[in-house]
This record gives structure tokens, sequence and C-alpha cells, in this order.
């Protein structure tokens, strides 16, 4: 088949049409009229930049984390699945394995070349953190900082992760954190879905091994790609879902952020839901 587009060009559009992906435009749909050509956004945009700069200190504010002694916040009984799948979701299929360590699951998938990613990676990576951790997120696939180094989020969008995690009162060693596929996708385009397929398996069984409270979706592909739909991130990001018995909830992603800093107040709100749910306090602000 002839391709459209030169490849550079696709790639531009690709970019694109993520970044408004990453607003909440998923919907696009063209008036091929004689003469026109119209993009109409079917969902509404996300707040505009202010033009005050807004820091991380001004929307992420720094917690203590509990005390061992303070009582657990009441955990709300989990809401329905609000997002209809589009599809059978292959994270939904596969079977539960008891009991697996994430050493044998790293082991298993060897030097992977399951998929086409394998090859222009130069590392694998699998996820790191607290094997038993609570709260798992779940990014996209590794960056060019990731690949180069084989542990995820350590770019960028990764230190803001960071700063994020310790807004929580956490650190990243007490929380684990993978993404949809262990390879890097070439100039950081989405996974496709063959690719997807090669590597979610793995990600299932790190999930089940890890056993957490709670999933945080990074971004609008992982979210997408994980719950199977084709809705946009902006229709249910911060609503609890349940998903293969883990309580699951989607947010913006790190590297949107970067590019809206006025999102990072959404993307506080939802941390304090996950927060409340694991348990974890603000500091009381002091009465004078
Ligand atoms: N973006 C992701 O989705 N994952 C990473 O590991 C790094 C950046």
């Amino acid at each position: 088949m002839p391709e459209r587009f030169p490849a550079s060009l696709q790639q531009k559009i690709e970019d694109r049409l993520r970044y408004y992906e990453d607003l909440g435009i998923s919907l696009f749909y063209m008036d091929r009229g004689p003469g026109s050509a119209t993009l109409v956004a079917t969902e509404p945009i996300a707040p505009a930049s202010s033009s005050a700069p807004v820091t991380e200190e001004t929307v992420l504010p720094k917690p203590t984390p509990k005390p061992s002694s303070a009582k657990v916040a009441p955990v709300a009984p989990p809401s329905p699945l609000v997002v209809p799948p589009t599809g059978p979701s292959l994270f939904e299929t596969m079977d539960k394995v008891k009991d697996e360590t994430l050493l044998k699951i790293r082991e298993d998938l060897g030097e992977c070349t399951r998929c086409k990613l394998h090859k222009g990676r130069n590392k694998i990576v699998f996820g790191d953190g607290n094997p038993k951790a609570q709260l798992v997120f779940v990014g996209e696939g590794p960056g060019a900082d990731e690949d180069a180094q084989g542990l995820p989020f350590v770019g960028r969008a990764g230190k803001l992760l960071t700063q994020m995690i310790e807004a929580m009162g956490l650190q990243r060693k007490d929380v684990y954190i993978c993404n949809v596929v262990k390879c890097r996708p070439p100039e950081n385009r989405a996974p496709e879905p063959d690719e997807v397929a090669a590597c979610s398996p793995f990600l299932m069984r790190q999930i089940d091994s890890i056993q957490p409270k709670v999933i945080v979706c990074l971004g609008a592909t992982a979210a997408k790609t994980i719950l199977n739909t084709t809705r946009g991130i902006s229709q249910f990001r911060g609503e609890w879902l349940e998903w293969r018995g883990y309580k699951l909830m989607a947010t913006y992603h790190p590297a949107y952020l970067l590019r809206n800093p006025p999102a990072k107040a959404d993307v506080w709100k939802d941390l304090q839901k996950v927060m409340a749910e694991l348990g974890l306090q603000l500091p009381k602000k002091s009465k004078s």
C-alpha cells in the first residue's frame, strides 16, 4: 500500500494528535465538503496555561507521611467500572499466576525478542521499586533516558513523577514503577497493539506478583491500553475503577504536566484520592 504521507510528516501528525489526546481531545472529524477541512474537537480542552508561573511547590504541597499509629482513612467502596471497554481486553483475560516473584518474571522475560521493539532498544526497562508496593504506577513506555539506564521514569518526566511521589509522603523505593511496554518505541511513539500484546503478560504477572492496593495509570496511552477503551482520559481521569480485582485510577502523564503545568492541580487532586485510599495524610496546618 502506498504511504499517504512522508514518514516525518506522519510522525509530526501523530505527535500532534497525541498532544491533543493528552489534553483530553480524543475524537476529531473533518468536514470533507468542497473547499473546507475543519478540525472539530468533541471534548473540552483542558484549562489554558495561566500567565503566572506555576511551580511544583505551589501545586504539590509536601505532606509528612502519617505516623504508623495513625488511623487509616476509611476506604470508600470501589465504584463500578465507568469506562466501558470497547472489546475484549488482553489485560483482563489473562489468568492470575499465584506466588510468582519479580525475579522469576524477569528471568522468563530474558533478553526478549518477542516484538520488533527489541531491535532499537539499548536496555530493557523491566520496572523498579518495592516488590510488595501498595501503589504501582504504570506509564506508557521507556524514553531515551530510561532506555539508556534500564530504569523507568528517570528523565525529565520521571523527575516530576518522583516529586509527585514525594509530595504524597512516599519515596520511589516505596512504590513500584513500570510501563505498558518494556522497550523504547522509536521516536517515543505510542506502543503498537502487537507490541502491547507481546509485553502485556509480563506486566500482568508483575502486578499480580506485587498485589498492590492501588494502580495509577499515567497518561492516556497507558490508561486506554490497559482499560481497552477509546474514551478520552479526561472522561475518567480521577475516577476509581475496578480492574482485574485491583483499584485503578488514571491521571495525566508527567510529560503532559511539563507542557501544561496548570494540569498539575488536577493530578494533585487525583493523588490525594490515592493517598486517602492508602491512609496517607497531609500535615495538619497549625492553628495560630
Ligand atoms: N514515560 C513513560 O511513560 N515511561 C517512562 O518510563 C518514561 C517516560
